[in-house]
């Protein structure tokens, strides 16, 4: 070989171990990255079953994605904020944090995620007002009353409300509907933050519908929407 030849192995050959040493180091970041991630979903896990208030059905159940959607549903999304029934529910008599010397406070099992908060009309006159809806499974098991999880995700993706419990007025509905003149869209629920909750990763929603479908079924009024059917 002639030096000029030499010189061009040797570069050729530097030239390709840089590029697998770069790969190789990239990958290895990788696989950190993706520790790194598992570690922080770990800990998440963990702490969501710490601050679950009701017993688990952890029954045909991915106890990872539970843990994980406890974590969603109890530290960040404030689901049962307003998913309990009535005013200030959401957590047992004397035991709101609210209230001056009752911590730790307790959340109240007999109305979790059952449904049932009245909030004020937002177009006056419109009957029914918007009530939070029992997110609790029915008998199938499955949560919101037996939705699917493709239901699920349509709902929090589009905000639409499946169970049309305030349809727009049409000559067909005049009552307990929102008239053309209402600003708002009777099709799509209204006070539910979808337009946030939308943004959250399929991992997320699919973990948020695993938890549900762990907690315990709350029947509700014995009619109506918030009814369920439990086992
Ligand atoms: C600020 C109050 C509020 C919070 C927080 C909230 N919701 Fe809602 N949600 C509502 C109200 C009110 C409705 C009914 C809206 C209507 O009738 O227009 C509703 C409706 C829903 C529905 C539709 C139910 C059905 O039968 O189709 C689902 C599903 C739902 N919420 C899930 C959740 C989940 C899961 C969380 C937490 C990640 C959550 N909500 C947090 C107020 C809230």
């Amino acid at each position: 070989m002639k030096v000029k030849q030499v010189l061009i192995a040797l570069t050729a050959g530097a030239a390709f171990a840089m590029l697998v040493g770069v790969g190789s180091l990239s990958g290895i970041s990788r696989v950190l990255a993706d520790d790194d991630d598992a570690y922080r979903e770990q800990s998440k896990i963990r702490r969501g079953f710490e601050i679950a208030p009701v017993p688990l059905n952890l029954l045909h159940k991915n106890p990872e994605l539970v843990g994980l959607g406890s974590y969603l549903v109890n530290a960040v999304a404030s689901c049962n904020m307003c998913h309990s029934a009535g005013t200030a529910t959401e957590f047992a008599p004397n035991e709101s944090p609210y209230f001056k010397g009752s911590e730790p406070a307790v959340v109240n099992q007999s109305t979790y995620l059952g449904g049932g908060r009245v909030f004020a009309a937002q177009v006056a006159g419109v009957t029914p007002p918007i009530t939070s809806r029992n997110l609790t499974p029915d008998k199938t098991g499955r949560p919101v009353g037996g939705r699917t999880f493709e239901e699920f995700l349509y709902i929090i993706r589009t905000g639409t409300d499946l169970d049309h419990v305030h349809p727009n007025c049409s000559s067909l509905v005049t009552t307990g509907c929102f008239p053309a003149s209402a600003p708002f869209d009777g099709d799509l629920l209204q006070i539910m933050p979808w337009p946030s909750l939308r943004h959250m990763t399929e991992h997320e929603l699919r973990a948020i519908y695993e938890y549900l479908g762990a907690i315990p079924c709350i029947t509700g009024p014995t009619m109506g929407v918030l009814h369920n059917d439990c086992i």
